[in-house]
């Protein structure tokens, strides 16, 4: 007998009456005394095997997760079981025969999904990711993922993209980037490679080599503390082009993501890109990746808080220091404890303000037209006056809840209150839109090294400075402007790139800023500077975080959901637990890392 090949998630009514054969896994197992019921599944869907008489009987000793290949006569379920959660719902494949493909210990968890409580932990699903891999939930993220990336891939071959590779065994450039992952060579003694942060220097080189619009998936190595959006080992989609500016960059960048909405979302909501310079989202929002998504703003009430007579900010604002406020639409009242921020949540709040520098932090709200505080006196020994003014600075409403913090540094105090804003917005979850874009521009191109006071590239030392800042470079390097960009989506950076140096006097320049002398750059970064001593055109690029862009689309920040073997805060895969101890015997013989170097 002929049987039509299926796979689990493909029956529908049409196939009632065929007889079909399908590949799967013993997903759900139930016996109701004459009838065996199995869900059979894999990445497609799930359908249900029924099993009578002899079938059965074979049946009975079958397992969760076995593999098998069921042969069967397709059905109508009867009305009352028909399943109407799932495509397959409405049909059942009555089992003829079935063989027992391969066999499954016991599990070390259930595969459900993320909305049930009783989910795994992490440890456990990243131990077993092949079973984890399994779950409906996990197989909608890499689908995702693999939806994204065809798209993008398309994208660019469309516009006329060349998709090359980069070495990701590269040399060490330790002194401007993050700490790299190193790698001993065999044949050199004593001589390491670094395993490639990202394909910047390359494709710069690709640039100079005439190529002049390039793109790669690219992966990506960084020895850096682990957060929920970031992993040791993580995917670029890295681009450069030549002779083309910033705005070409951009909107490259912002139609790509437009492509990816309408044609992989299939979503049609009008995305914006409003670009922000650097000061003013660390003015307004305390942060560099400001999440748009509520609109919250930071103030500068230093001035109004002069004539106050709270001894706390007063303090402060005559030591020189910095008082701002942000204000949330937390329909906040006295007698009810307010929606999600309530007196509870501020005191918590207050802690966590510590956490971030910050000293205190001082809370209020507004009823009936006017700033109240719990306890009154704060408001009372602040003035009707100053809470007026500051009612209409902030232009508040009944219910807003204010946050004030105060610092000599007005630095400390805007990230501070940049990290508070982002932590109430997401509790209160009031958000204007469900994804907001924002290009961040004219970044410092340099950064103080807060220990040890040197500076260092903001983002990296190949950005070029703007024209106009340019002159900066020798007598006042603080003052210097990059031509740099950021991506942000919800208080995330999801890309950056510039325009690069192409000038080998200026690279060297600022290179000598950050500290290299002549040697250094030479003996670092010589391949480069020779690199850019033949000719090399105007260039620039960027590159997306594609682990972190995706998670942002799907509306989590963990990338370890969208990355198929993870690995944990301590940087390692308890998978096949790398990393592992290699020994002194082949330390020595295989790496010709000497005896001294091991202890
Ligand atoms: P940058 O260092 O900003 O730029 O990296 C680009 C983007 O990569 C993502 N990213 C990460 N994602 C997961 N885990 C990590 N550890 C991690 N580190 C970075 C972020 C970030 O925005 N060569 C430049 C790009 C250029 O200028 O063209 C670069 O690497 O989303």
């Amino acid at each position: 007998m002929d049987y039509e090949s299926i796979n689990c998630g493909q029956l529908d009514r049409t196939f009632i009456g065929k007889s079909v054969s399908a590949y799967g896994w013993c997903r759900r197992i139930r016996d109701h005394g004459g009838k065996l019921f199995i869900d059979m599944g894999d990445r497609f869907g799930e359908t249900q095997l029924v099993f009578e008489s002899q079938a059965k009987e074979l049946a009975d000793k079958l397992g969760k997760e076995y593999v098998i290949q069921a042969f069967g006569k397709v059905k109508k379920r009867d009305e009352d079981t028909v399943d109407r959660s799932i495509a397959t719902g409405g049909v059942e494949i009555f089992v003829e025969k079935f063989e027992v493909v391969s066999t499954s210990l016991p599990l070390p968890f259930e595969l459900i999904d993320e909305k049930s409580r009783s989910l795994a932990n992490e440890d456990l699903r990243m131990k077993f990711r092949y079973l984890d891999l399994r779950r409906r939930q996990m197989i909608k993220n890499i689908e995702f993922r693999d939806i994204i990336t065809k798209q993008i891939r398309k994208y660019f071959w469309d516009n006329g993209f060349m998709e090359l590779e980069t070495p990701t065994l590269v040399k060490d450039t330790y002194e401007t980037g993050s700490r790299t992952f190193i790698v001993p060579s065999r044949l050199s003694k004593n001589a390491y490679y670094s395993l490639a942060q990202s394909p910047q220097l390359y494709k710069q080189l690709c640039m100079v080599g005439g190529i002049d619009k390039y793109f790669q998936i690219a992966r990506c190595y960084r020895d850096e503390d682990q957060r929920i959006d970031r992993q040791p080992e993580f995917t670029q989609v890295d681009i450069e082009v030549s002779f083309r500016n910033e705005e070409y960059i951009k909107c490259l960048i912002e139609e790509l993501i437009k492509a990816i909405f309408k044609q992989a979302l299939h979503n049609d909501t009008r995305i914006d890109f409003p670009v922000l310079q650097y000061k003013e989202a660390m003015e307004k929002y305390g942060s560099d990746k400001p999440d748009l998504r509520f609109d919250s703003m930071i103030f500068d009430i230093t001035g109004e808080m002069k004539s106050s007579g709270y001894n706390v900010l007063k303090r402060i604002i005559e030591s020189k220091g910095f008082v701002k406020a942000a204000a949330f639409p937390a329909d906040f009242s006295a007698n009810s404890g307010g929606s999600r921020l309530n007196k509870q949540y501020m005191l918590k709040l207050i802690e966590t303000a510590k956490g971030f520098g910050l000293k205190g932090l001082t809370w209020l709200y507004a009823a009936h037209g006017k700033i109240e505080s719990d306890p009154m006196s704060i408001s009372e020994s602040i003035g009707s006056d100053v809470c007026d003014s500051l009612m209409q600075k902030m232009r508040l409403r009944d219910g807003d809840i204010i946050i004030i913090g105060s610092d000599l540094s007005e630095r400390l105090l805007l990230e501070a209150l940049g990290k508070l804003r982002k932590l109430v917005g997401d509790k209160l979850q009031k958000y204007n839109k469900e994804y907001a874009f924002a290009w961040i521009t004219d970044f410092p191109l340099f950064d103080k090294d807060e220990v040890t006071g040197k500076l260092k590239p903001a983002h990296n030392p190949f950005t070029a400075p703007t024209k106009d800042t340019e002159k900066y470079l020798d007598s006042e390097p603080e003052k210097v402007i990059a031509r740099q960009y950021d991506i942000v989506l919800n208080g995330e950076e999801i890309g950056g790139g510039s325009i690069r140096i192409h000038d080998p006097e200026l690279q060297k320049k600022s290179l000598s800023v950050i500290g290299m002398d002549q040697s250094a750059i030479s003996s670092t970064f010589g391949f480069l500077i020779d690199a850019l001593s033949y000719g090399a055109p105007i260039h620039g690029g960027i590159a997306l975080g594609l682990d972190r862009f995706i998670s942002m689309l799907f509306n989590s920040e963990n990338i370890r959901d969208f990355i198929l073997f993870p690995k944990n805060h301590k940087q390692e895969s308890l998978l096949d637990s790398a990393p592992t101890k290699i020994s002194k015997k082949r330390l020595l013989s295989d790496y010709n890392i000497k005896q001294e170097d091991i202890e």
